[in-house]
Parts: C-alpha cells; sequence; structure tokens
C-alpha cells in the first residue's frame, strides 16, 4: 500500500494524494503497535493517540547484506550525482523514498566532519573523545538532515504551505528547504526567546514569521490546533519525516568510525526528537548487522528545562512530568518534549541515561570547546558538561570511546557568546573555585588606542598570562 505523507490534509490544500512513496513502508504507533499506510495530519496514532514513527520491513530484511550497504554507501562518495552527494540521501537505503528522485529537496546536508576533542579529553580524563559537529549542516544545525526528507514528502504531497513551531533552528532550516522546493512557510516562535542569528535566518529565506507571546510549548501547542484548522503541513519533530533523516547522524558518524560502534553517544534533549532519531538509527543498524554491539546513547538537559530527567527520576519513565522551561541554551528551553516517550525507549533499550546539567556547567563547557577551535551554540555544549558529570558519578569510565553530537553552530548565538567573555554570564551566584574557573576561558575584546606602542604593550601583557 502507498505511504502517503500528507494525507487527511485541509480541503484547500492542493495535495497529490496519489504521490506516493517507498510502497514498503508504514506508520507505526509507538504506543499500541498499530500500523496504517497513511497518518493524519497530527501524526498521531487513530486508535490510542500516541506518536507515530516510520518503519519498513525491507530495511531489516534478511535479503540486505550489510557489507554490500557498506561498500554502496562508500562508493557514492565518489559520485556526483545530487543524490549521493547528501550525506542524508547516500543512505537511502534505510529511508523513505519519494516515488521520483526529482522531488527530493537537498542543500547537501550532512557530511558532517567527526572532530578529536584533544583538550576536552584531558579536562574529562577520557582520551578517546569526539565530536560529530552537526553545526556544519547548510543552515547550521542538526536539523537539516531531517527537514530535507519531511520537506522531500511535502513537496511530493503537493503542499503549498509548510509550518513549524520553533526555538530557531528548526525554523530557519524549515524555512531555507521550503523556499528550495518552492513552498511558502509559516513558523512560530516564541517572542524574545530565541536568538536574532536564528531568526534571521527564517526572514532571509522568506518564512511568514510569528513571534507569539508565549514559549516554545505554546506555540507548538498552537500550531497542533491550527493543522486541523488550516491546510498547513507541519514540520516539527513530530511529523516522523523528519526523525527518518536525523537516524543518518548516526548511520554517517558509524561509518566514519568504520562500524567500530563507540561505547557512548551523549546528545542534547530538548523536545527529544533527535535522541529518538539517533536511537533508532542505532537499533536499526543492530539488527541489520552494521554494528555488532550498540553504544550506550545518553541524553543531557538544562536543569531548568529538565522534563525528561524529572520524568525517569520521578515516575520512571511511565508519565511525563511537564516543567516550566528557563535556561539561557535557548534551544532546548523546552518544558513539554512532545517525543519523551520515544526517548525513553532508545535510552533503556541501548543501557543510556538521562543527566541535567547548570547554567555554569553549560557555559563553561561551550567555552571549553570554543577553545578546541570548534566551537557550538550553548545547548550542545551540555553533552560535554554531561559527559564531566558521568565520569564524575563512574557511568563513564576513562578508557571508554564517547562521541558529543554537536547540534548547533557556535554562530546560532553570538549574544551568548559576547555576554560569556564579558563576564556577563552566568547569571547565577558562582562560588570563588566556579568563578576563577571561568575567568580563565574568558577573551573580553580590548579597546585600545591606534598606537603601536598600545598594541606591542597588549601583546606583553597577554605574554605573562
Ligand atoms: N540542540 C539544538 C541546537 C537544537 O536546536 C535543539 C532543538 C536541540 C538540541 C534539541 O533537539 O528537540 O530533538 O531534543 N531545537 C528545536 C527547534 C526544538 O525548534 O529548533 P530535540
Amino acid at each position: 500500500m502507498p505511504l502517503s505523507a500528507a494525507s487527511d490534509l485541509g480541503s484547500n490544500q492542493q495535495t497529490s494524494q496519489s504521490a506516493a512513496a517507498d510502497a514498503s513502508c508504514m506508520f507505526r504507533c509507538i504506543g499500541c503497535d498499530a500500523t496504517a499506510p497513511t497518518a493524519a495530519q497530527d501524526f498521531r496514532c487513530a486508535h490510542c493517540g500516541n506518536l507515530l514513527e516510520i518503519t519498513s520491513p525491507a530495511w531489516t530484511s534478511s535479503a540486505v547484506k550489510a557489507d554490500i550497504l557498506k561498500s554502496t554507501w562508500r562508493a557514492r562518495r565518489s559520485s556526483n550525482e545530487a543524490l549521493d552527494l547528501s550525506g542524508v540521501w547516500r543512505y537511502r537505503e534505510l529511508l523513505p523514498n519519494p516515488a521520483l528522485a526529482q522531488h527530493v529537496v537537498t542543500l547537501r546536508e550532512g557530511n558532517t566532519p567527526l572532530y578529536e576533542l584533544p583538550r576536552c579529553a584531558r579536562l574529562t580524563g577520557v582520551p578517546r573523545l569526539f565530536a560529530k559537529h552537526q553545526g556544519l549542516n547548510p543552515t547550521g544545525s542538526f536539523k537539516d538532515t531531517g527537514m530535507t526528507v519531511a520537506a522531500t514528502f511535502a513537496r511530493q504531497a503537493g503542499c503549498n504551505w509548510v509550518a513549524c513551531a520553533s526555538t530557531g533552528n528548526t525554523s530557519a532550516s524549515m524555512a531555507a528547504y521550503a523556499a528550495r522546493a518552492g513552498m511558502r512557510s509559516l513558523v512560530l516562535v516564541p517572542e524574545g526567546k530565541i536568538s536574532w542569528s536564528k531568526l534571521s535566518q527564517a526572514l532571509d529565506y522568506g518564512a511568514l514569521t510569528c513571534q507569539l507571546r508565549t514559549d516554545f510549548d505554546g506555540c507548538l501547542q498552537l500550531l497542533q490546533q491550527l493543522v486541523k484548522r488550516a491546510p498547513v503541513y507541519q514540520l516539527n519533530s513530530i511529523n516522523p519525516f523528519r526523525l527518518e533523516g536525523q537516524k543518518t547522524q548516526a548511520i554517517e558518524l558509524l561509518e566514519q568510525l568504520d562500524w567500530q560502534p563507540p561505547d557512548h553517544i551523549i546528545v542534547p534533549g530538548g523536545n527529544l526528537g533527535n535522541s529518538s532519531a539517533i536511537g533508532k538509527a542505532l537499533l536499526e543498524m543492530l539488527e541489520i548487522g552494521l554494528i555488532s554491539s550498540l553504544p550506550k546513547l545518553s541524553v543531557i538537559q538544562a536543569e531548568g528545562a529538565n522534563a525528561l530527567v524529572r520524568t525517569v527520576r520521578e515516575t520512571d519513565g511511565k508519565r511525563l512530568i511537564t516543567v516550566q522551561p528557563e535556561t539561557r541554551a535557548t534551544a532546548i528551553r523546552i518544558g513539554n518534549p512532545a517525543s519523551w516517550e520515544k526517548a525513553v525507549k532508545v535510552i533503556r533499550a541501548t543501557g543510556g541515561t538521562c543527566e541535567e546539567v547548570s547554567e555554569f556547567e553549560i557555559a563553561q563547557a561551550k567555552a571549553e570547546i570554543g577553545a578546541e577551535g570548534i566551537g557550538c551554540e550553548p545547548a550542545s555544549a551540555v553533552t560535554l558538561a554531561g559527559l564531566k558529570k558521568f565520569v564524575r558519578q563512574g557511568f563513564v569510565q576513562r578508557e571508554e570511546r564517547v562521541v558529543l553530537i554537536l547540534t548547533g553552530n557556535l554562530l546560532k548565538d553570538p549574544d551568548f557568546t559576547m555576554e560569556f567573555h564579558k563576564g556577563e554570564l552566568p547569571s547565577e551566584e558562582l562560588n570563588t573555585l566556579q568563578s576563577a574557573s571561568l575567568a580563565k576561558l574568558r577573551h573580553p575584546p580590548i579597546v585600545l588606542d591606534a598606537t603601536l606602542d598600545a598594541v606591542v604593550g597588549t601583546l606583553e601583557q597577554a605574554e605573562k598570562i
């Protein structure tokens, strides 16, 4: 039966119901396991209301040979075909595929580097420490890996309008992919709670941008009502096509590690789509035989936006505890994460855990990653802060191989970086030790008279430090 990306759209939506994906794919409810060839606009199960995921028996059938997949994917690295140049569609054997290759909307996403982090390795006492830098995607975040797939199916279904609620990165990515596909885009963001650089991306890519007087959770709730009233197709990570694309972060990572699984992958958690996608990829890769063991997958949240951490601690992962979110890591300022059950499942299945980190720990870790010459946005830095906590707790041992997923680019939130270096962040009370450790990481700009003596004097001062 054909998989339709956008059935049940509003009547005035221009859809092509015949726009079918890979015929072997279906939607499966994560709660009651019911399957269906199509999904309603809210991507929830018609029987129990839980979220849907996409699955295909073809991905894990015994006919799929891990060695053949590996060699096919490697060979595509030397091809100049648009689909092969994408670090997402290169792995199309494990993705839903559109009816026609021309439907694919790509900006050459994926293809992100895996860096060693020698300084952070020394700091944490974990010598084999790596960062997979998703901030080097076309719009500066991991969102592009999912957006290419979801935008492709939106275009195939003939959508005029796509929409999302966002803390900034999803909206930047959606606006770009919609523009490439010739679709219009509607962005709902919390007023004053997202960084200007992310907002400016949505404006430049031509989105209709609404700053709502609420938080991210309020924006997402409103979008859920909107998709039932207006002919817009939602591209939040509730849309399971997004998560299929985001799976490729893990596939590409394993390929870069020559299919030798790391011991631990650490990822930031907000709405919890990304951890769910990475976990789904790890489980599928194990089933196919692409890897022979599972890395632990752990999720780190900010203390002020710790819904998953509280849910696991206080209800054993059975009932979501929502929180009133507050953190300067605005990308993950989320209190009612939509994909919490998917995340709990993959954390459990891989033997990982979840943890929370303070604003001080986030600011410190961000500067430490910056000092490696890499840099990331605050939400990404929770991974290093979380790793330090895991080492202290004994959950990560020094001989383990650990990969941090850096989700966003340093340039996504320049205000945070400037305020940090000028000594204005974090705003919480610090003890003497904490203040001293941050002082060493700060590099504020120095205003001087334009004279040789002034610059030489400053250089000499710096030499002494
Ligand atoms: N890191 C960054 C840089 C993000 O932008 C996000 C989410 C996350 C981590 C968390 O990922 O939600 O899948 O758990 N940003 C969304 C947005 C919510 O609207 O841009 P998640």
